[in-house]
């Protein structure tokens, strides 16, 4: 699967995302080494904080099936991911993240994305 497929994959699944506060739709979609590919959206709750980014929900989805750090080899999102999602792929090693940004579709490494990172 390209990463354009994997983009086109988060573009259907931002549809079904639940932000009825922010009217923000964003889909993601985590393509694992071994072909699986794991959709998800944001979620967002009535208490603001409590909301969840659409990568992070892909990404946990895939933990639930056995996807752990190194496993994933490229992640799509519909928006450009925040700072704290920046270090959730730092934390699974992704090696291209796809995404949309002012029009354009750009491919990024997670060190380019997210320079120095801090790790415990
Ligand atoms: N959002 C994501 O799902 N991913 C990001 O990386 C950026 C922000 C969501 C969170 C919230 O539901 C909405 O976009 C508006 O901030």
């Amino acid at each position: 699967m390209t990463d354009r497929e994997l983009y086109e994959r988060a573009v259907e699944v931002s549809r079904r995302a639940y932000a009825p506060y922010s009217n923000y739709l964003v889909g993601a979609a985590v393509l694992a080494r071994d072909g699986r590919v794991f959709e998800g959206v944001n979620v967002e709750n009535a208490a603001y904080p409590l909301g969840v980014c659409a990568e992070k929900s892909a990404l946990a989805r895939g933990v639930a099936d056995g996807v752990g750090p190194g496993d994933v080899e490229s992640v799509a999102i519909t928006a450009s991911p925040c700072g704290g999602c920046r270090q959730w792929l730092h934390e699974f090693r992704v090696d291209r993240v796809t995404f949309m940004h002012e029009g354009e579709l750009l491919t990024r490494t997670v060190d380019e994305l997210l320079p120095d990172t801090w790790d415990l």
